[in-house]
């Protein structure tokens, strides 16, 4: 791996650019986006949210979309939306819980970034998923059931990231430490927090 990982930008307006992207993976309620956007702020780098990307080229919301034309489609979209983004310049980049599931998508993400599973228990993804509805696949059922079951799917997958971070009920600067603490082990220059 090219570890020239952060180069200092030159002013404020320029965010500092990665050697590779940074992809992180995990069920819905592991706190991707947030950790996400923490670390980009720490590395002074850009941050971008798979999910929004997906609606904002499909013109719709993600639960529209599984709506509308079916969990099919929209897994379509977003294998689409990752291999364009991972193709693009190196950013922190929060995948959608089901993203690294598809194997042409890991593959991807074996190529051109660090893949970072934010591991956490059923308590805390039923707690921090509870009461929101924008998840079509916890709209429907017993939405602790459905994580129950996507554990055991997908943990042995997930299982398969360059890193693991758990990520339980600590505040988030301390989880957003513990990975770059754990990037700086596999690449010691990689996670250079901002000055
Ligand atoms: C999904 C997770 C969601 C979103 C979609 C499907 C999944 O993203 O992509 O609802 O299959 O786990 P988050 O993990 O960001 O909630």
């Amino acid at each position: 791996m090219n570890e020239t990982a952060k180069i200092p930008s030159n002013g404020p307006a320029e965010p500092a650019t990665l050697a590779r992207s940074i992809v992180l993976v995990g069920l819905m309620g592991a706190g991707k986006s947030c950790i996400g956007r923490r670390l980009a702020q720490r590395l002074d780098v850009a941050f971008v949210d798979a999910d929004a990307e997906i609606e904002l080229a499909a013109g719709c919301t993600i639960a529209e979309i599984f709506e509308k034309y079916g969990e099919g489609a929209f897994r379509d979209g977003e294998r689409r939306v990752m291999s364009r983004l991972l193709q693009g310049p190196p950013t922190i980049l929060a995948a959608g819980g089901g993203a690294f599931m598809d194997a042409e998508t890991r593959e991807l993400i074996r190529e051109h970034a660090v893949s970072v599973w934010l591991r956490a228990d059923l308590d805390t993804l039923a707690a921090r998923t509870k009461g929101r509805g924008h998840r079509p696949l916890l709209n429907a059922g017993d939405p602790r059931e459905t994580l129950a079951k996507l554990i055991e799917v997908r943990y042995p997958v997930y299982a398969e990231a360059d890193i693991t971070v758990d990520t339980g009920a600590d505040n988030p600067n301390l989880t957003c430490v513990r990975v770059i603490e754990a990037l700086a082990k596999i690449a010691p220059t990689f996670a250079t927090p901002a000055p």
